[in-house]
């Protein structure tokens, strides 16, 4: 496994590949690897010759009041998983080299990106649009993968690849739950032992709105009340949003009757955490 430190050695081991007509599988990251990380891994392996692993905290995705300089690291354990994964390439840029003093451009798109998450993070799809182009650039991926437990951002990856003719294919990665259901995040290792216990609310919550569905529940705004009420009787979270909403444009939906998503973000403590379910009515 080669580990790359800088844009330049990335660009030219990719050239190299490249010339030698090699395929390129790209999972993005911030490292702190989990099992989810590993799951987009073992789905690019096979896709293509060579597996690069990207590991970079973007600051530019991080608002001013976020935990940007909180975010969990650990990279001899994140090398070592990533080896172990087949990875042949890690990608790990310096802040400076990806945005070097006089940078100054930054990717928006219209409209999903001011959904869901967006409301309460209006820097972060932009940050995350600008970092994933630019990483695009450098790695020169002919597919990449995206965890949908990041709903939001995999539909904006995609749609900024038709949008920006990136000749990438762009797959999503299912969520990997922890045995209880808790979607697995690097985030989760801020929870202490009892916030551990009321993140589960974000699981079933996701749970009990297809329950509601699955029983002919067409009205979201009744589902919502239910699942408000469910989060709010675990200690210390607070709900950012619950969302029922057209999976590909991410507006809101009035009644649910084809398949929708339901995504919620939750405070739990100071630790955001988000989820989400493709839902489908009954016949
Ligand atoms: O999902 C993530 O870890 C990040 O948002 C990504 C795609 C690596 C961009 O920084």
């Amino acid at each position: 496994m080669e580990i790359l430190k800088t844009k330049s050695l990335m660009q030219e081991w990719a050239r190299a590949k490249k010339k030698n007509s090699k395929t390129i599988s790209f999972v993005p990251t911030m490292g702190y690897l989990h099992q989810g990380h590993i799951s987009l891994l073992e789905k690019g392996k096979p896709l293509c010759d060579e597996l690069v692993l990207s590991i970079f905290v973007n600051p530019s995705q991080f608002g001013p009041n976020e935990d940007l300089d909180a975010y969990p690291t650990d990279m001899e354990n994140d090398l070592r998983l990533a080896e172990a994964a087949g990875v042949t390439a890690v990608f790990l840029p310096q802040k400076q080299d990806i945005y070097p003093q006089d940078y100054q451009t930054r990717i928006s798109l219209d409209s999903l990106p001011h959904h869901l998450c967006g409301k309460c993070r209006p820097v972060h799809f932009g940050g995350v649009a600008t970092v994933v182009t630019k990483l695009f650039n450098i790695v020169m991926p002919d597919v990449a993968i995206f965890g949908k437990k990041d709903y939001q951002q995999f539909q904006i990856i995609r749609r900024m690849t038709l949008d920006l003719d990136f000749d990438i294919e762009i797959l999503g990665g299912e969520i990997v739950r922890e045995p209880d259901g808790l979607a697995m995040s690097s985030r989760n290792a801020y929870l202490t032992a009892d916030q551990r216990e009321s993140a589960l609310s974000l699981s079933r919550s996701v749970r009990k709105a297809a329950q509601a569905v699955a029983r002919g529940e067409k009205n979201p705004g009744v589902i919502q009340t239910e699942i408000t009420a469910f989060i709010q009787s675990f200690p210390q979270t607070s709900i950012d949003y619950i969302s029922f909403c057209d999976p590909a444009t991410l507006e809101p939906v009035k009644i649910i009757d084809k398949q929708i998503l339901v995504a919620l973000a939750v405070r739990v403590g100071k630790t955001r955490l988000i989820d989400n379910l493709l839902i489908d009515p009954p016949r």
